[in-house]
């Protein structure tokens, strides 16, 4: 067989695998294995010597055609494989946007929280400062400062969880107002400050007692306090709070930090006022007590009762949202069951 049938018979196996070819990287072997230095050509090539010289560029001639149809024949097959490889790879991709999606449930603050921040916001509106205390307090602040000397009969309104016989779990936030006034600079004017917090009583739970609950302290201070800033604070909070409609009852009541001291009841949002399991049949519900701070819880802290007077109150967070909400058990706030706290998002 001459060296230029040889020529063809490669010409036309070479064509034959490119095309046969399924992939890029099969492709380039067939490249590097064609028309590469140690390739078939380079051997066809090497057979010149032997020709005649009117066959050597006769040769030479054909060896180019034969290397421009191979690599015509690869560029040809690689713009077909890469295309291929394209719609392939777009295919596996395909986002199907009817599928339904993932549901993402979006958190939210504790009604609680909610309530609190709420109230904040109304006396800080009134200039007041929002005041941290500590929820294990001792004895001193808690009681004694408070003007509830041991064995004050009035301690057992607030019998608690104690640590030590002189620290204990705080029955309310009022001991904050101990810690406040005794550094309080009168030079810079007036107190007014609110502090929020948990409290704990030993207390048997029902629908509207918990062992642990929430207060926020109210307190201020200032030369000519009377009993009528008290009340027309309370009135704005309560209006703020529940709107006009709601009613208010003042009772004359006791602490023994306060004097005269007030119970501030609201009507029961469950009932109307004729009574019922929530309101424990009174039509009424004691929403917050509050007073005017007694001379000796002044003294204590080292204000002087004849040139200060102020007043103080106590509102628990619970009811607020209570009666706010309608929610007629005290459990629910603590209890994180999402059927709960999903109502108040
Ligand atoms: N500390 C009282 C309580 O927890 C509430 C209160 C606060 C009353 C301030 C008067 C003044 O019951």
């Amino acid at each position: 067989m001459s060296v230029f049938e040889n020529l063809e018979t490669l010409k036309s196996e070479a064509l034959l695998q490119i095309n046969a070819a399924s992939d890029l990287s099969t492709l380039n072997d067939k490249r590097v294995e064609y028309l590469g230095k140690k390739g078939p050509i380079t051997d066809v090539m090497k057979q010149m010597k032997d020709l005649s010289n009117e066959d050597k560029p006769k040769l030479g001639a054909a060896v180019n055609i034969v290397k421009s149809a191979i690599e015509d024949a690869i560029e040809a097959k690689k713009v077909e494989l890469e295309a291929a490889e394209i719609g392939a790879k777009l295919a596996k991709e395909t986002i199907d946007v009817t599928l339904p999606a993932t549901k993402r449930t979006k958190g939210s603050r504790h009604i609680l929280t909610q309530t609190r921040e709420e109230i904040e916001d109304i006396f800080i509106g009134m200039g007041y400062s929002v005041e941290n205390g500590y929820e294990i307090e001792s004895d001193n602040y808690n009681f004694e400062r408070m003007n509830l000397p041991k064995n004050h009969p009035a301690r057992d309104m607030q019998d608690t969880f104690y640590i030590t016989p002189e620290t204990l779990f705080r029955t309310h936030t009022s001991p904050v107002q101990a810690r406040v006034m005794e550094k309080h600079d009168f030079t810079k004017g007036a107190l007014k400050m609110i502090a929020p917090g948990k409290v704990y009583r030993r207390d048997t739970d029902d629908a509207t007692h918990s062992h642990q609950f929430m207060q926020i302290e109210g307190l201020v201070i200032d030369k000519g306090i009377a009993m009528s800033d008290l009340k027309g604070t309370l009135d704005h909070l309560i209006k703020k709070m529940f709107g006009a409609e709601r009613e208010i009852r003042l009772r004359p009541s006791f602490f023994p930090f306060t004097e005269p001291s007030v119970e501030v009841d609201i009507s029961c949002f469950a009932c109307g006022g004729e009574g019922c399991r929530v309101c424990k049949h009174t039509g009424w519900i004691e929403i917050l007590g509050g007073g005017m701070v007694h001379p000796k819880v002044l003294e204590m802290s080292g204000i002087d009762p004849e040139t200060y007077t102020g007043f103080a109150f106590g509102i628990g967070v619970e009811r607020v949202a209570m009666l706010r909400f309608g929610i007629n058990d005290i459990r629910g706030f603590y209890q994180n069951d999402v059927r709960f706290t999903n109502q108040f998002k």
